[in-house]
């Protein structure tokens, strides 16, 4: 049975978090001067003098009614990295507990798993990308606090199967942070409409990718009240800056905008795949359900160094496991994927 008091860690659920300003007043006043800030005003022509709203109700609001999900199972965070980070921070005891992983996936799990001092397990996925339940199942020990999913994974595009996902949902007693950082692409639907049945479940989703915002670090996760309570309780009190916020807010209100992109990155996704395919370097492609496809080529070094001498920066996946002669190439503009397929007719 799934309880949250099982999980935290004990200096967390006793914490106290720093009690900013705006935390101690939040009515109308004429005068602020509780915050030391500087009360004449910013040397630009937007103000941001103030510190910014903790808990950005107003974005919270938006993508409430965006999302379908209240805002009290709404965390925001400096990029959803910020929120992977915080999930370590609140549920894993350093050089006690650990948590699994299942490559070939985004680096950054691991990558904050080692900061935090966190043991990783690694349960490769099947050679179909999937996952695999049974040594998932055998990894899982007394102190395995979170499962990391993607889908649609970064690196190999694809989503995993979602009964499998449920399964874990299920019958882990931990967290299952389901990454949908590339939902927008996908032909899956979204786990959030799931948080109602698994107390267990994190959704995290980032206005990074479909949204064209990566500049602003904005990320989500979607969980149960007392998971979103905790993690803003961990979280530094101004995590997410005002003008992220206001920018946020202000995209927010161009959803029709990001549909019609996600819409042509499909149909230059497709296009990519086709003309690809032509090229004799090329072995195989994955099926992709994100913005980026996995592409098994020959020589995957040879063109990537080819490719960084035409001025084209493609990421080279060849050393990553289950990725053996993989380049990663993001879907670009029509004119970008041209120029990508037409220097790669001069490879030798
Ligand atoms: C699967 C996945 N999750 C999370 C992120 C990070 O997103 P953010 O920009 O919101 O920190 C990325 C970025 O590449 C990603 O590929």
């Amino acid at each position: 049975m799934f309880d949250i008091n099982n999980l935290l860690r004990e200096n967390i659920k006793t914490l106290k978090p720093y009690s900013s300003a705006r935390d101690e007043y939040q009515g109308e006043a004429s005068v602020f001067l509780d915050a030391n800030e500087n009360a004449f005003g910013s040397p630009l022509d937007q103000s941001y003098n103030r510190y910014p709203d903790p808990l950005q109700y107003d974005v919270k609001m938006r993508l409430s009614e965006i999302k379908g999900v209240p805002a009290r199972n709404i965390f925001l965070g400096n990029g959803s990295d910020e929120a992977i980070d915080i999930l370590f921070r609140s549920f894993c005891n350093p050089g006690v507990d650990n948590v699994i992983l299942v490559p070939p996936t985004y680096g950054m799990y691991e990558v904050s798993a080692n900061i935090n001092d966190i043991a990783i397990k690694r349960v490769p996925l099947t050679e179909e990308y999937q996952l695999n339940l049974e040594g998932i199942a055998e990894a899982i020990d007394a102190k395995t606090k979170l499962i990391f999913i993607c889908s649609p994974n970064n690196p190999t595009g694809n989503s995993m199967n979602r009964d499998d996902v449920e399964t874990l949902l299920a019958n882990f007693n931990g967290l299952v942070v389901v990454d949908e950082a590339y939902i927008n692409f996908s032909r899956q639907k979204t786990f959030i409409q799931e948080l109602t049945e698994y107390a267990n479940l994190v959704v995290l989703q980032t206005l990074s990718k479909a949204w064209g915002l990566a500049g602003l670090r904005v990320g989500m996760a979607f969980a149960s009240e007392e998971i979103i309570e905790v993690m803003n309780r961990v979280k530094p009190p101004y995590n997410v800056n005002e003008a992220s916020q206001q920018l946020a807010l202000k995209a927010l209100q161009n959803i029709d905008q990001v549909n019609n992109w996600i819409r042509e990155t499909l149909i230059q996704r497709d296009k990519l795949v086709l003309e690809l395919k032509n090229f004799d370097f090329v072995v195989d492609i994955y099926p992709s359900d994100a913005n980026f496809i996995l592409v098994k080529t020959t020589d995957a070094r040879g063109i990537y160094n080819f490719l960084v001498g035409k001025g084209i920066i493609v990421r080279d996946r060849s050393k990553v496991e289950l990725c053996e002669g993989c380049l990663r190439i993001t879907v670009g503009t029509p004119d970008e994927n041209i120029t990508l397929l037409q220097t790669l007719q001069d490879y030798k």
